[in-house]
């Protein structure tokens, strides 16, 4: 396990920062090219560990996908060219490579076998498995609730189902969609409430796909053609780390270019906004489908104002970094219907909740969020990411305004979504002396 310590400077944020590509986006470019015909060539692709798990299954399934450059190539093999993987298909920490392509493998005529690391292994994956099962596929499940799980998939002749998911999951929902492609029939998913929509955007771009806001109906097609281009933009989670960053150290100020801006991934910047942030977005343009544009941040005292509701969905993957902004802010910051945090890469309620005590916070679990007091003084710790790239990146931002060194163990994590985020803090922080490593 390695370990970092940060010694707190304290020092302003100042300057430009790059966030890597968007990670939803990037699984799907891979996903998409490998069923198309044609060799795509991908750029600003996100290079982190799940995104890399993805392209190792595919290669398994018999697509060539190659590095040239800084670009990225893929050649499809179309919808029916998906090759019997002779091994496992390894998704290591990454539940959106395990349920987007468990959506595909149900329409394969192969059998085929997933699994992952013991965080994602211990995963709910009855949400995607049930519903496929319902379109014709077959799963067993070797090992549940352990952290050896290996899934079974036995694919086949799918049926077109209209499915209501009890959860708003982008990774159901587009699960559900990919199956869609080879289904008899047609393929219906309705939400909840509206969750991450890239899928439905790459797909209505390249094919008739309805979508009235909380249901999305899809067809079979013999063939899916897209433009020879992909470009990526930046990476809204990323860059959350570092806009609550600059909005918590006095004297910061930062822009982050070329940042993925669609409305149901950055939704955690009209939060902070409405706790007095003072973030705003420049140069908005449409890239492959997608909102982007750059991000300038200066510092601004925060207050508490509840997260809740049918926003939920667009900001999950903010919430660790949301908390450290609470615990940062003057008054009670109220978390709810948030409880899908439970499931994610750690328990990310109860995670933070204690990570939060450990930092002399005072906060409540409650059944789906947090209640986080503030303004509070930050102690230094030794803190455990548990596996969890979001947490080790929250303790890292922590640490900035912390009053004493802080351990956090596991930051090997933060490769799953953030290569070069170290490199980020280092270069923001103006004593790079006070920054060590440490490898176990
Ligand atoms: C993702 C969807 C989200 C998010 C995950 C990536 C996706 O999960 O937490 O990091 O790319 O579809 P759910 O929408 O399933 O909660």
């Amino acid at each position: 396990m390695n370990t970092i310590t940060l010694h707190p400077t304290k020092t302003p944020l100042t300057g430009t920062l790059q966030v890597p590509g968007d990670k939803s986006i990037s699984h799907r470019a891979i996903i998409f090219s490998a069923l198309s015909e044609q060799k795509i060539r991908i750029q600003n692709l996100l290079e982190g560990e799940d995104v890399l798990c993805t392209i190792d299954c595919f290669r398994k399934m018999g697509v060539c996908i190659e590095k040239q450059g800084d670009e990225w190539r893929v050649q499809g093999v179309g919808l029916r060219g998906l090759k019997q993987p002779s091994e496992i298909l390894y998704c290591g920490n990454s539940g959106t490579t395990t349920r987007l392509l468990m959506g595909i493998l149900a329409a394969q005529n192969f059998e085929s076998k997933l699994s992952g690391d013991a965080s994602l292994n211990k995963r709910p994956m009855k949400r995607v498995m049930e519903p496929l099962s319902q379109m014709g596929a077959q799963f067993s499940v070797e090992g549940e609730g352990t952290a050896h799980r290996i899934i079974t998939v036995k694919g086949g002749h799918l049926k077109g189902i209209d499915y209501t998911s009890p959860v708003a999951s982008a990774q159901v929902k587009t699960a559900l969609l990919l199956a869609g492609l080879w289904a008899e029939g047609e393929t219906s998913v309705t939400e909840p409430s509206l969750s991450r929509d890239h899928t439905e955007r790459i797909l209505r771009a390249v094919m008739c796909v309805e979508a009235d806001s909380l249901k999305v109906s899809i067809q079979a097609v013999q063939k899916i053609t897209l433009p020879e281009l992909w470009k990526i933009p930046g990476d809204f989670s990323s860059a959350a780390f570092f806009i609550v960053a600059a909005s918590i150290v006095p004297g910061s100020e930062i822009l982050i270019p070329d940042v993925n801006l669609n409305p149901t991934r950055s939704a955690a910047a009209g939060v902070l906004k409405k706790m007095g942030a003072k973030i705003s977005f420049e140069k908005e343009s449409l890239l492959a489908g997608e909102e982007m544009g750059d991000i300038r941040v200066s510092f601004a005292p925060l207050h508490a104002t509840p997260i809740q509701g049918e926003i939920i969905p667009w900001l999950i993957d903010e919430i660790p970094i949301l908390c450290i902004a609470a615990s940062q802010a003057e008054g009670e910051t109220i978390i709810s219907d948030a409880a899908e945090l439970r499931v994610k890469e750690s328990d990310r309620i109860e995670v933070m909740c204690n990570l939060l005590s450990q930092l002399g916070v005072s906060v409540e679990e409650i059944k789906d969020g947090l209640k986080i007091k503030g303004k509070a003084l930050l102690k230094g710790a030794r803190v455990q990411s548990f596996l969890d790239h979001r947490i080790a990146m929250s303790m890292a931002i922590a640490a900035w305004v912390a009053d004493g060194p802080m351990t956090i163990e596991g930051v090997e994590s933060v490769l799953t979504s953030f290569p070069g985020f170290w490199e980020i803090v280092r270069y923001f922080s103006s004593k790079p002396n006070n920054y060590s490593t440490k490898a176990y």
